[in-house]
């Protein structure tokens, strides 16, 4: 069995599949559906300083390519993610990172700080495409606020791993990459959902009660590739932080291709609304990949694509 193990940021993981935040709840909602314990990590739903209800329906619809879904960071809460969760998450085979939201600095570093201490904490996840309540503008779309954001928690989470997930709703995804690795990062994840409308022609209505929503599923994925390779090269690789690669991912090739592109891991979200054993068998299909193309380490593969101006010119004619 080839070596499927990788490092993110510190984190020795023994293959490179994680959930996607806010696609499996906290866990054991999919124990009966998925092996847990050949997860390379757990990444819960987002948790913030309050607990919330989210928005109203219909909070979720189809499109031909993806899912819209206009969730509104429903969830327990810090307190009753400490009492109720908790416990359920020491149990866990594999390791855990706790995606965590708010809607100021004080929301993100209270309930960050809250992980610090817990031993079944592996690491953080920061989404920041929330817009903050003093100002309605969203974290994750301003550099200078992001740096700022990352820095502050960091502080507070000075032995765990921070992972920041970045926001594919900008101009230019390599200047919030950038920001958050002067802010501190140790890890960079990307994407999330691109902000998209669904309309039912026959009430001539938003298809979601909250009229947008974030687009996922294979519909996104040539562009999140895209953007980690845009990342990778530009940011991630000279600066050594990994990439967890997200969007789209539904079957080992599309591991492979985010992987090649520059992903250390791979997350996988939307696809487990129709196979919610996907992360299993895409480890399958990974071993059989480097079997066949005589790769020792999953690590070798880790932006190793090659774009035609990184190969010499073979043509005699200048
Ligand atoms: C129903 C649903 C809920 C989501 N909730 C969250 C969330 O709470 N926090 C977060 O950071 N991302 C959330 N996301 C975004 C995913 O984690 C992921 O970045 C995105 O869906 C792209 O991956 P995919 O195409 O494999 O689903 C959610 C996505 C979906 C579909």
């Amino acid at each position: 069995m080839p070596d499927l193990s990788v490092n993110l940021a510190g984190l020795r993981l023994a293959n490179p599949t994680l959930t996607c935040s806010g696609t499996c709840g906290y866990a054991f909602e999919y124990a009966d559906f998925m092996d847990l314990s050949r997860l390379g990590a757990f990444v819960t739903k987002s948790i913030t300083r309050e607990e919330r209800a989210g928005n109203e329906p219909a909070r979720i619809v189809e499109t031909r390519a993806g899912m819209l879904n206009a969730i509104g960071l429903a969830n327990v809460g810090l307190e009753r993610f400490l009492n109720e969760k908790v416990p359920l998450l020491r149990q866990m085979p594999c390791p855990v990172i706790v995606n965590v939201a708010g809607h100021s600095f004080d929301d993100y570093v209270e309930t960050c700080g809250a992980m610090e201490g817990l031993d079944c904490v592996a690491g953080v996840e920061l989404n920041v495409s929330c817009p903050n309540v003093k100002d309605g503008l969203t974290f994750g779309t301003h550099p200078g606020r992001l740096k700022e954001l990352t820095a502050q928690v960091k502080k507070v989470l000075p032995s765990k791993p921070l992972i920041v997930k970045l926001s594919p709703n900008v101009e230019d995804v390599t200047v919030t990459a950038r920001a958050t690795v002067e802010g501190g990062a140790d890890a960079l994840s990307l994407v999330n959902t691109f902000t998209a409308m669904a309309i039912d022609i026959h009430k001539r209505r938003p298809r979601l009660a909250n009229v947008t929503g974030g687009l996922s599923g294979p519909a996104i994925k040539p562009i999140a590739i895209h953007m980690v390779s845009r990342v990778y090269r530009a940011v991630a690789k000279s600066a050594g932080v990994p990439i967890v690669g997200m969007g789209g991912v539904q079957v080992w090739q599309d591991a492979v291709e985010f992987m090649l592109a520059g992903a250390t891991a791979v997350a996988v979200g939307t696809a487990l609304f129709v196979d919610p054993a996907s992360p299993n068998k895409i480890c399958d299909g990974l071993a059989a990949y480097m079997k066949k193309q005589g790769v020792e380490k999953l690590s070798d593969l880790v932006g190793s694509l090659e774009l035609p101006g990184d190969q010499p010119k073979t043509s005699p004619y200048p």
